[in-house]
């Protein structure tokens, strides 16, 4: 595209597009252009092409990540996308992040991996960008990385793995890993059964197939505005998945001769749209935790407690595991995110823009008509009444927690217990199991020293197990409590993000086994009961040391990493300064 400011190409400024776009300092603009074009023409392209405008397409096939296991497909599909809309696609990795492969936990590296995003987009020259993701941290890193280089940018969403089947039941991943996990621990099933059932959970390359961590994301980025219209729900191996693709790299050339920035999409509207999609699809708690970071990178603070008052207001309406039934495939067939939107119209900010141009109620308006099903509930008849989502207080969690309502037993969500308490992973590692583990099922679980600094990570392990010789008796939930996170494919009656995690001395580092925990999911509280004289004595009898490492990331991580309610991102990484607060009280 011929710069009309620029028509020689031969001057470098801001607003230079395509290949005469943020060119490397050689100290002679011309010459940066010039030895730029000659090493692209090497690959055989014409100035034509290369006079088209530029769409950056981010690939994060790994053979570490299943879950992006269709990136060939998908990339094949932007780029016609793209050339058919008139623009240039060039291909670029950035890291990629598989769930159950990366040690100590994928959350460790989201944040490098959105400032791999970040800056790679920043330092070539692109006039637009695809995001290719899917696996639960690479959306969130995608967005907060896109939203801090500020150029125009896209969402494409992996999509969802197919379902198997398992001695007739139909069976995916993880909710159904985790059930048939326990079963196993319980002696429910043998090792040859479980051998069998570990070939059907993920049935396909593709994301997890209920309303995890994944699936929420991808329902989230659609909500937000960043993915053209019914690109969330699409399963990874489908045709209706590869025409999202197409059709995305068609929508990234538009947004790039609109010049539509990012900072148009991702507005405290686009946010708190998000946010009620969040609580209306049961969706996974680590949402909240992304999407602040997200929000964070805007200039937008995320307030807990109005999330909450929202929350009351917003009934669970998708029928999904881990709160419902259903797969992302079914969630597909009833029409994916339009039926959901339409049900939560007046709930919604219409007037928000996205991607393609239009407005959300405009897309709405536009999408074919609804129809009959049973995965989308209309608002009279929820799956759950109030959104999936509680926000806890009490002085446990002076900075909050956060508990999966609607994935819990009811019958524990007002609860007093004792505290069986663990002082980090490798302490619950060796007990949990013992058959001398002092452990009733009224008891309450503790597990220490999983919060950002300190597993470091915060990793998914708050989904503490049932210990072993309950699991035997039959016992199937218990209230557990962590300042760490949990897989949004999990469930039960489990109170998470505890804040100020133990590592950094919060009372949560002072509970000891014996103590009484009050949890009330009707008033919001989670209270230890011991006295406020009692927890400073112990604090000033056992100081915490917080974390530190010598060199490398775990150094930057652990000097700059914050706390759940900033979204567990790099303090450096949030924009400069704070333009507001969603949602909005
Ligand atoms: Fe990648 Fe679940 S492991 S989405």
């Amino acid at each position: 595209m011929t710069d009309p400011k620029n028509p020689t190409g031969t001057a470098h400024h801001v607003d230079a597009t395509g290949m005469r776009k943020g060119l490397t300092n050689y100290g002679d603009a011309g010459f940066s252009l010039f030895l730029r074009k000659a090493f692209i023409k090497g690959a055989g392209y014409t100035d034509a092409a290369l006079d088209r405008p530029v769409i950056g397409v981010i690939d994060t096939g790994s053979g570490y990540n299943p879950c992006h296991g269709n990136m060939p497909q998908l990339l094949e599909a932007v780029n016609r996308g793209v050339m058919l809309a008139g623009g240039l696609p060039v291909k670029f990795p950035t890291i990629s992040i598989g769930e159950s492969f990366a040690q100590p936990t994928s959350m460790y590296l989201r944040n490098l991996m959105s400032m791999d995003t970040e800056e790679m987009i920043r330092a070539q020259p692109m006039d637009a960008v695809v995001l290719i993701g899917g696996c639960d941290k690479t959306v969130p890193a995608q967005l907060m990385g896109a939203a801090s280089a500020g150029i125009p940018a896209i969402q494409l969403i992996t999509g969802s793995m197919l379902t198997g089947s398992h001695r007739g039941e139909t069976v995916g991943a993880c909710t159904d890993c985790r059930r048939f996990w326990g079963k196993f621990r319980a002696d429910e099933i043998d090792e040859d059964e479980i051998t069998e059932v570990n070939n059907q959970l993920v049935a396909s390359v593709g994301t997890c197939s209920v309303m995890g961590t994944a699936s929420t994301m991808a329902c989230i980025a659609e909500a937000l505005g960043m993915t053209v219209t019914g690109g969330a729900s699409p399963p990874a191996v489908t045709a209706d998945r590869m025409r999202v693709a197409e059709r995305t790299g068609a929508q990234a050339v538009e947004l790039a001769k609109k010049r539509l920035g990012i900072d148009q999409i991702l507005t405290a509207k686009a946010f708190e749209n998000a946010m009620r999609v969040l609580l209306a699809i049961g969706g996974s708690t680590n949402g909240i935790v992304h999407l602040t970071a997200i929000a964070g990178r805007m200039g937008f603070e995320v307030d807990l407690d109005a999330l909450d008052r929202m929350g009351r207001e917003t009934p669970v309406l998708v029928d999904l595991k881990p709160s419902g039934q259903h797969y992302m495939e079914h969630f597909h067939a009833a029409g994916g995110m339009t039926t959901l939107l339409r049900e939560l119209k007046p709930l919604l900010h219409l007037d928000a823009l996205t991607v393609t141009g239009r407005t959300l109620g405009e897309e709405i308006d536009n999408a074919p008509p609804s129809f009959q099903q049973d995965v989308v509930r209309p608002r009279s008849n929820p799956i759950y009444p109030q959104g999936g989502i509680a926000v806890l207080h009490g002085n446990l969690a002076p900075g909050g927690a956060i508990i999966k309502q609607s994935a819990a037993k009811p019958e524990l969500m007002e609860h007093e217990g004792r505290a069986v308490v663990f002082d980090n992973l490798a302490d619950m590692a060796a007990r949990i199991d013992a058959d001398d583990l002092d452990v009733h099922a009224e008891d309450v679980l503790v597990l220490k020293n999983i919060g950002p600094k300190g597993a470091p990570g915060m990793p998914e392990a708050g989904y503490l197990p049932i210990p072993r010789k309950l699991a035997r008796a039959g016992v199937k939930d218990m209230v557990r409590i962590s300042d760490g996170r949990m897989s949004g494919t999990a469930f039960g009656t489990i109170v998470l993000h505890v804040m100020p995690e133990s590592a950094m001395g919060g009372p949560l580092a002072h509970v000891q086994t014996g103590d009484r925990i009050r949890l009330s999911v009707s008033k919001r509280e989670i209270s230890l009961l011991v006295s406020d004289e009692e927890l400073a004595r112990r604090q000033q009898a056992h100081p915490v040391v917080v974390p530190t490492a010598d060199r490398g990331y775990r150094k930057l991580f652990l000097q700059t990493v914050t706390q759940a309610d900033k979204g567990v991102d790099f303090d450096f990484l949030a924009a400069s300064k704070t333009v507001g607060r969603v949602p909005k009280a």
